[in-house]
């Protein structure tokens, strides 16, 4: 018996690495490149990847200190001015606004009243170059078109979905199409530094509209062309879960004192702090197997080796979801960030002079909290951590949340959308329908975002919940993860095209009023 169970404990942990090397882990560079659909004729051809290219060259960099969130306002007014002139049928069939100052609200009216909408979530804003520009094979902002890609900052987070959204809508209305459900499409200008700007400013207009969401369709994941060993199919990563985020600053106060007659007992700031540090650094506050993260384990049992199937079907059931967090936690830092609220010590401060024992010692703990956490449980976490470590200074310790740049004190993390409802079938179809590969459908699962996206300031508009995805393929291990918000962002020309014909699908499939069960 206990040798049929770490045996069964064996082949699980073989298993499990094999399909974690998913995601995220992107060191090994392997170049593969992935046969994908070509659907030129429906995607628009040179003319729509030329449009795209050209979003591109706009700097839309976001900065939290500029006025409105944007460095370069000239550069914004261009964007609105470009997808006004690339997409003319959206400007002539929906009501597109300038709202919010740079961001873009577009509603494309349904034919039946009673059915709810639809929100499509994207931003136009992309993150800094960070002074490596001349490392870019292209220019970050040249729009350039080469080598089977397109290169430029947003290439991939997230200008494309901007764009393939867009150029399927433009052609949909061309074509005479009107969806049954109303859709929607907001575009923030500020994702990158908060959102509060963009979405969050157009999630209050849609309320003051008395507008009720069926869904919400944002960025997150991805359809990853290569990573889980044991499918050869692309995996298409629907989000249904985005982690929280906040910063926790721990403070230690001491009577300080001079540095030749230290206290004997490690009683200074400095050495109560590092014991702080010390324990965050190797425990976390909580390790666990939840929704979506056991979602994404029981959708790939079906394609896992015979013997192993149970196990992975039964995850979500004790001792298997104990085990199964404790292998993925071991595994690599991505997987373990998968299973746990992790904590990152990211901003120590203490002394003046070499000579001084400091009076006041300080950490910031950067921490993305697992669904369910609530941001004062981690106050006390480190209350109670701050307590056991510094013995009789106990009282010298203070916690708080510490609000970020962004003014905010974090954010909770979200609800998880049920992997079986409709409006997460009702996608999984369309996805499946639109990016067959070699007649080949991808297998499509469930999965947690690690960041955050402007999908949380409309949560609450929402009564069929958030799905996180772009239709778009990346070859994980050939490392085009690492190119975001990286150097040589980059997307292949074959996976734009595929993209607009995926949200044009997508589209019709999220525009009919009655839904698949
Ligand atoms: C309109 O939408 C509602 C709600 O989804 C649905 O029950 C009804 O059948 C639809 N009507 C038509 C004519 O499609
Ligand atoms: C989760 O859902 C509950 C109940 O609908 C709601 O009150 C809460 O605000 C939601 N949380 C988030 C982070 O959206
Ligand atoms: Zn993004």
């Amino acid at each position: 018996m206990r040798l049929l169970a770490s045996a069964a404990v064996a082949v699980l942990l073989a298993l499990v690495a094999a399909y974690v090397q998913l995601s995220i882990s992107i060191s090994r560079l392997q170049q593969k490149p992935l046969p994908r659909v070509h659907c030129d004729q429906e995607a628009g051809g040179e003319e729509a990847v030329a449009r795209f290219a050209k979003l591109l060259t706009y700097n839309t960099i976001s900065s939290i200190d500029a006025l409105h969130h944007v460095n370069q306002p000239a550069e914004f007014e261009a964007v609105h001015k470009h997808l006004r002139e690339s997409y003319p049928f959206v400007w002539t069939h929906a009501k597109a606004e300038q709202v919010c100052e740079y961001s873009l609200l577009v509603t494309w009216q349904g034919a039946n009243e009673s059915a709810l909408p639809v929100l499509f979530v994207s931003h136009v804003d992309v993150v800094p170059i960070g002074g490596n520009e001349d490392k870019w094979t292209h220019p970050p902002f040249g729009g350039v078109v080469a080598d089977g890609c397109i290169w430029g900052r947003g290439a991939v987070d997230v200008k494309i979905s901007v764009a393939a959204i867009l150029e399927s809508w433009n052609q949909l209305m061309k074509d005479g199409h009107t969806p049954e459900r109303t859709m929607i499409l907001a575009v923030g200008h500020d994702e990158e530094t908060s959102g509060r700007l963009g979405a969050g400013c157009m999630a209050g207009i849609l309320k003051d509209r008395g507008v009720t969401l069926e869904a919400i369709f944002d960025e997150g994941g991805c359809v990853a062309s290569s990573g889980i060993s044991f499918i050869k199919s692309p995996v298409a990563l629907i989000a249904t879960a985005e982690k929280g985020y906040t910063d926790v600053l721990v403070g230690v106060h001491s009577p300080g004192g001079h540095s030749s007659m230290p206290p004997t007992d490690g009683s200074t700031s400095a050495a109560i702090l590092s014991r702080v540090i010390n324990h965050a650094e190797n425990h976390r506050p909580a390790v666990a197997l939840l929704p979506p993260a056991t979602d994404f384990v029981q959708f790939m049992a079906p394609y896992a080796p015979l013997a192993i199937r149970p196990l992975l079907k039964f995850c979500d059931k004790w001792p298997l979801n104990w085990l199964v967090a404790r292998v993925l936690y071991r595994l690599s830092p991505e997987t373990a960030a998968m299973v746990s609220t992790t904590v990152a010590t990211t901003n120590v401060r203490a002394g003046v002079s070499g000579n001084v024992l400091p009076l006041d010692a300080s950490a910031v703990f950067n921490i993305r909290t697992l669904p369910g956490t609530v941001l004062q449980e981690l106050v006390d976490y480190f209350y109670d951590v701050g307590q056991r470590v510094a013995g009789s200074a106990a009282g010298k310790i203070s916690v708080k949340l510490r609000p970020p740049e962004s003014g905010e004190i974090g954010n909770d993390p979200s609800n998880v959308t049920s992997s079986s409802g409709s409006a997460f079938a009702t996608l999984m179809r369309a996805v499946q329908e639109a990016m067959v590969v070699e007649g080949e459908a991808p297998v499509v699962a469930p999965y947690l975002v690690m960041g955050g996206t402007d999908s949380k300031h409309y949560a609450a508009l929402s009564v069929g919940g958030t799905l996180r995805f772009v239709p778009m393929a990346l070859d994980i291990r050939a490392g085009e993860l690492a190119r975001v918000h990286g150097i040589d962002e980059r997307i292949e020309v074959p996976a734009y095209k595929q993209a607009v014909c995926a949200y044009k699908q997508i589209t019709k499939r999220f525009g009919a009023a009655q839904w698949a069960a």
